[in-house]
């Protein structure tokens, strides 16, 4: 651990304890070094240019697109579109495919636990086409149990559902709920922000039709993500922003659009970011989902196991520390979330406090707002400690008895 520490320059200010991952990751000088040779070698415009630097930075953008695919395991480069994150990619795809093929009547299934970049584009469709929202409630634990799960019925035409809730971790099982879904004749939308830094994902196997994910939370830059979608889908789904490069031949009055993955790539690309993205696949790959997985289910293990031993102090999700994917949400009874994460951040302790964008989760849990610590593999147990001693001081702090 100490050694791939070292890879991040961040991590060196031994001051500070990042329990904020499930916010944005921090990047290792892979990434950086990655997106600096490309800036200072071969930036240029990809697509466009005929000369050697653009054809370099095509290049580049496109075998960024190939790992993507490779990683996820879709079955081409042609099903990977980029996007600026995960809510960008999961707009494209209630913007063009929701608006295109939901209709009066017809049912979205949403979960409760989503984030709100998987409930406002569809509540949005829903609005516009007359469809109605049905939603999946969940278990304490962030479960959805095949009652819930039997709401998907025959007037569903998507289903929308995180593949790990960013507030109560809790991986879902995305090959079954497919295989609901597709029994109904409906497509299932996940959302796999909270998941593809975490675990090892294959959307042929879970058989999802689309799949979003976004490059900042797995080691790689802000604003590049990724909407995975089934080809066939892709190629009949209209353009979601229209521009340049996203053409066949463009009328006076009317316009071809480009084969996928093009057509859904309107304007200049983010071509440093999709390298940057693909040297953090590359540092995870190395890395291993297998070391990850271990290291983030102990260090979770021991940060609950700090907490049960604090009093006032309630940790939400399931009781399993290997079902929260590094995600431990919880309160501290008479303080406000706020309160905890401003006393925490004077001992340089960084956790996020809210709703987290999952309000109607919130609304569910009866709380307004809850603390949020969140770990990647790269978080040490002396971190835990420490996170333990400062939040063990909380309530003193604010004016409680000890
Ligand atoms: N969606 C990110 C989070 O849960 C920003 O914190």
């Amino acid at each position: 651990m100490t050694d791939l520490r070292k890879d991040f320059p961040i991590l060196q200010d031994r001051d500070y304890i990042y329990f904020d991952n499930a916010a944005t990751s921090m990047r290792p000088v892979a990434v950086t070094d990655a997106m600096t040779r490309f800036n200072e070698t071969v930036n240029s415009n990809p697509m466009r240019g005929l000369y050697e630097w653009s054809i370099k930075a095509t290049d580049a953008y496109e075998s960024a697109r190939a790992k993507v695919a490779k990683f996820i395991g879709a079955k081409s480069a042609e099903e990977i579109i980029f996007t600026r994150n995960a809510t960008e990619s999961l707009n494209l795809i209630a913007y063009s495919y929701g608006r295109a093929f939901v209709e009066e009547g017809d049912e979205i299934v949403v979960s409760v636990s989503e984030h709100h970049s998987n409930i406002l584009p569809w509540q949005m469709v829903a609005r516009e086409k007359g469809a109605k929202l049905v939603w999946l409630e969940c278990a304490p634990d962030g479960s959805y149990s095949d009652e819930e799960l039997a709401k998907i019925g025959p007037r569903t035409k998507v289903v929308a559902i995180a593949q790990v809730s960013n507030v109560l971790g809790q991986p879902k099982d995305i090959k079954k709920i497919a295989a609901l879904a597709h029994e109904n004749g409906a497509v299932i939308v996940a959302d796999g922000a909270q998941a593809a830094p975490h675990m090892a994902v294959n959307v042929q196997e879970m058989d999802a039709d689309f799949y979003v994910f976004s490059g900042h939370k797995m080691l790689g830059p802000m604003g590049i993500g990724v909407c995975y979608g089934k080809k066939k889908l892709l190629e009949k789904m209209p353009p979601f922003l229209t521009g340049g490069e996203m053409i066949e031949y463009v009328t006076r009055e009317s316009a071809t659009y480009a084969e996928v993955p093009h057509k859904f790539e309107a304007g200049t690309v983010n071509a440093s970011g999709a390298v940057g993205l693909a040297a953090a696949i590359d540092y995870l790959e190395n890395v291993g989902f297998d070391f990850i997985t271990k290291q983030e289910e102990k260090l979770t293990a021991l940060l609950m196991d700090e907490m049960s031993r604090i009093p006032y102090v309630t940790v939400y999700g399931d009781k399993d520390p290997s079902k929260h994917c590094g995600i431990v949400t919880f309160n501290i009874e008479g303080c406000h979330p706020h309160d905890v994460s401003s006393i925490l951040d004077a001992d340089k302790v960084c956790i996020r406090a809210g709703h987290h964008c999952a309000q109607p989760l919130m609304q569910y849990m009866k709380v307004n707002a809850t603390c949020r610590a969140s770990l990647y593999f790269y978080n040490t147990e002396d971190e835990v400690f420490r996170f333990a001693k400062s939040l063990a001081k909380v309530r003193e702090e604010l004016g409680y008895g000890s």
